[in-house]
């Protein structure tokens, strides 16, 4: 039996594990893997820390995948061994529940599955996915490269176009980390005027590099009348991971504009009047499915985008999300298979 390697996770907050496998066979629906690249995303900490209720353990993390298909289930169609595949969050739905028949599979009400949470995920040499997950990669697009897109690039991608902006818009960025480093990048591709909000200055420079207009320094006075002052957000993309940085720039919205939370942070007052004095609204986004994927990919190679990484080999996959977990990765950090 051919044998693979998954960095595994036995409980919260234990040390990834080096475990050698049995490479699992695919069911009808699904498909072996070979894995190239894996990005290291902030909901890892999910798994790894033990923060998913209901998590069940051994579970192997990692949710923006980027490989080959090796082989395919009795029942797959148009894919084939050799395929370029790639796999975010979005871990597969029935297709004929009323939330998939509606367009809203991220919800379906059968499967529910979450790559790296609620099945294995990308900190492996293989990994098994199901069809309904699974994205096709250009070929001419770079495996690390393209890794961080198939969940910090979808889901911002995603959320943006579905943010209510228009061609010229104030649209900020809140936290420029993996997510907002990318955002940035869209929001000014997009034809937003865009403005990246975060602590510090350290990372001015790079972020009006990568695209936007305006920064703020959230440490330095209030946020919010930063904002406004712009005339109001638009949308204001929520990508940092603490609630009252989220809480503390919620006043700049202008008119109709909406927050759309992207940060899972935990529970945060909103003021309910002032919302109702600008029709302002907040919305939680999920990163998206399998075609959004595609979209994002395409958008980046017409636009020339892509994250900025810093590349660990397989081997040293805790040395990896440890370096996501302490905040200093400018800006990815991707698992590299083999090098
Ligand atoms: N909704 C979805 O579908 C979805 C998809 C992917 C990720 N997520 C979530 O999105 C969030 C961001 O993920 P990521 O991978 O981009 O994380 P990341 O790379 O670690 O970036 C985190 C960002 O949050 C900022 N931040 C952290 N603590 C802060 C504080 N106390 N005050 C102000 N800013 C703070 C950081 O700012 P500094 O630069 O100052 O450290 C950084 O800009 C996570 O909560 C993740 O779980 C959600
Ligand atoms: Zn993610």
């Amino acid at each position: 039996m051919a044998k693979m390697i998954a960095m595994v996770v036995t409980k919260g907050g234990a040390k990834l594990q080096r475990v050698e496998r049995d490479v699992p066979q695919p069911g009808p629906k699904e498909l072996l893997i070979r894995i190239q690249a894996c990005g290291v995303c902030h909901s890892d900490t999910f798994t790894v820390e033990g923060l998913w209720p209901g998590m069940v353990y051994p579970r192997v993390p990692g949710h923006e995948v980027i490989g080959v298909v090796e082989a395919i289930g009795g029942h797959v169609e148009g894919w084939k061994p050799g395929d370029r595949v790639g796999v975010g969050w979005f871990g597969g739905s029935c297709g004929h529940c009323r939330y998939c028949r509606r367009g809203e599979a991220f919800a379906c009400e059968n499967v529910q599955a979450v790559t790296g949470v609620t099945r294995d995920g990308g900190y492996a040499t293989h990994m098994v996915a199901d069809v309904s997950a699974v994205a096709h990669i250009p070929d001419d697009m770079d495996d690390v490269e393209s890794a961080p897109l198939l969940c910090a690039g979808v889901t911002t991608f995603n959320a943006l176009r579905h943010g209510g902006a228009r061609t010229g818009d104030v649209v900020a960025i809140l936290g420029v980390g993996g997510l907002g480093h990318l955002a940035v990048q869209f929001a000014a591709r997009q034809g937003y005027r865009t403005v990246a909000v975060n602590r510090g200055r350290d990372k001015e420079k790079m972020i009006r590099s990568l695209g936007a207009h305006d920064y703020i320094d959230s440490t330095d006075g209030d946020p919010a009348e930063a904002l406004r002052k712009l005339g109001g957000a638009r949308v204001i993309l929520a990508t940092v991971t603490n609630a009252e940085a989220m809480q503390s720039v919620m006043g700049g919205l202008g008119p109709n504009g909406t927050m759309m939370i992207i940060g899972a942070v935990q529970a945060f007052p909103i003021n309910p009047i002032e919302m109702i004095g600008k029709s302002s609204a907040v919305r939680g986004w999920y990163s998206g499915v399998a075609t959004d994927s595609e979209d994002t990919l395409r958008f980046c190679q017409l636009h020339h985008i892509s994250p900025m990484n810093e590349i660990y080999p397989f081997a040293e996959a805790q040395a990896a999300y440890d370096r996501m977990v302490s905040g200093k990765a400018r800006f990815r950090v991707v698992l590299k298979m083999s090098s």
